[in-house]
């Protein structure tokens, strides 16, 4: 199939949008008032976009959103299956809407997202939570409205994990985004890396490219709007267009993309090692609008633990590319993520993860302790380091990388640097938050009525997980 074929059809859309119009007359005839729903997300940023479509989904609909689950009518859990953690999370949750179901029967309980797109956690949901009314995974999303008119309308529970693994392509929805300048802007969807720990390639579908025109028109949407820190989207952005001959890669896209006029910033996310090439770097560092920050996800520092993880790079070609990166861009702020314990992962392969962290020095991290996941190549892969074993290399990550971020935050104290205001700060010494070009987090006394704009702060106080100032 090509790209085009996977983009949603008109009819489709159209068919949804009829839906959408009949639940919003159902709820006319049923409730003297606007209908309230609250949708609550549990994962990735990818999920984060999903649940801003939903709620473009429930405003067509009719309803208005509340942040209280005992005030809404529809509650909905965008849900993540990451790692164990997420899942329980959610199953806890889950657990609690028993209660609004008992005070009000009316109240219909839909979980969506990438959990259930698990056909054995379908299968849990369907026989040990029977007040959850709709099921559905990530390539039904855009059928939510179809699928709430047939709950509203029949006497079943609703279930729908139906989808190929080639996945569609959403055009036409309209999110309905968080508050404060930034937004996040989808350029791809699905993984094809099978990295042997990961759940993401089997609920998400293949990768599959957005294309350049419709990319472009959301973004200049999106600053004409007013947002001002714009991150391009998906699982590896750095294999944005391989999968089509007619589209540019994803440095060309950068490119475009920062050709649009305005004064925004763009970041993007997340990039895979394998793919980030030299060209990737060149074109960061000479498009002014691209943010001279990073994720660049490395895993683990042992090359045999990263055979196992099936990254497709070596060590060498991490800190070649770290190297690399920092010749053109001096300034880089790099991130990324590390897997403590990897099924077989020794002591002195673990050492070298600590080793590469004092070698890159990261800025800040995502550390997780390994999670088995059910159909996962790895699942199947010898364990035999205890849980209390992997706590402790983990808590010792920790400690490294603290140390290393509390030194690089440091560095920032008695600077001034451009930082945009994006929200106010939940520090009561302070009123604001920004953030830096390297998406550091800073507190800032000064005038709130500016959040939005971009403004110089005065840097004079550090932490290891934020910068404290005063805006100029
Ligand atoms: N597509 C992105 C990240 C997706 S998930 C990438 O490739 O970088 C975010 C992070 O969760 C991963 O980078 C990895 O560090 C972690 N992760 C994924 N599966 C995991 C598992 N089974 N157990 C623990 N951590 C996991
Ligand atoms: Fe998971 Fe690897 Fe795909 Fe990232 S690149 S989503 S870690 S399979
Ligand atoms: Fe979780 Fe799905 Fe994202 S599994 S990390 S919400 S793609």
């Amino acid at each position: 199939m090509s790209g085009t074929d996977r983009v949603i059809s008109q009819e489709a859309l159209a068919a949804q949008q009829d839906y959408a119009e009949r639940v919003r007359q159902l709820y006319l005839k049923k409730l003297p008032r606007q209908p309230l729903a609250c949708a609550v997300t549990f994962g990735c940023q990818q999920n984060e976009a999903d649940t801003e479509l939903i709620r473009g989904m429930l405003a067509d609909m009719g309803f208005g959103m509340t942040a209280e689950e005992d005030k809404a009518d529809l509650l909905i859990f965008n849900t993540c299956a990451i790692r164990e953690h997420a899942e329980m999370r959610v199953f806890g949750n889950v657990g609690q809407t028993s209660h609004y179901k008992k005070a009000n029967p009316d109240v219909v309980i839909c979980v969506c997202g990438c959990m259930p797109q698990q056909p054995q956690v379908a299968e849990k949901i369907k026989n040990s939570y029977p007040y959850v009314d709709i099921v559905f995974g990530t390539h039904a999303l855009y059928k939510f409205p179809q699928l709430l008119y047939t709950r509203l309308t029949g006497k079943k529970r609703v279930f729908d994990i139906s989808g190929d693994e080639s996945g569609v392509i959403l055009e036409g929805l309209h999110p309905v985004r968080k508050e404060g300048p930034a937004a996040w802007l989808s350029i791809m969807y699905g993984c094809n890396n099978f990295c042997t720990y990961c759940i993401v390639p089997y609920v998400r579908g293949r990768e599959r490219s957005r294309s350049p025109e419709a990319i472009l028109a959301e973004l200049r949407e999106l600053v004409a709007q007013g947002y001002r820190d714009i991150t391009l989207l998906g699982q590896n952005v750095n294999s944005y267009g391989l999968d089509r001959e007619d589209y540019p890669d994803f440095a060309g896209l950068l490119e475009m993309c920062n050709a649009v006029e305005g004064g925004f910033r763009l970041r993007f996310m997340t990039s895979h090692p394998k793919d980030a090439t030299e060209r990737l770097f060149d074109t960061m560092a000479k498009c002014e609008k691209v943010c001279h920050s990073i994720h660049l996800p490395v895993q683990c520092g042992s090359d045999r633990v990263l055979k196992a993880m099936n990254r497709h790079y070596d060590k060498k070609r991490y800190l070649e590319l770290v190297d690399y990166a920092r010749a053109k861009m001096p300034d880089l702020t790099m991130t990324s993520d590390i897997i403590v314990g990897f099924p077989g992962e020794t002591e002195e392969e673990f050492e070298e993860t600590v080793q590469l962290l004092e070698r890159v020095r990261f800025d800040s991290l995502f550390t997780f302790i390994y999670s088995r996941r059910e159909g996962t190549r790895a699942a199947v892969m010898p364990d035999p380091v205890s849980r209390e074993e992997k706590q402790k290399w983990f808590d010792r990550l920790l400690e490294v990388q603290n140390r290393i971020s509390r030194e690089i935050n440091a560095r920032y104290v008695g600077k001034t640097v451009t930082v945009l205001l994006d929200g106010e700060s939940d520090d009561k010494n302070y009123d604001l938050t920004g953030r830096t070009e390297g998406f550091k987090l800073v507190h800032l006394k000064g005038d709130k009525s500016r959040i939005g704009q971009y403004a110089q702060a005065e840097i004079d106080r550090s932490s290891t997980w934020a910068l404290f100032g005063k805006v100029k």
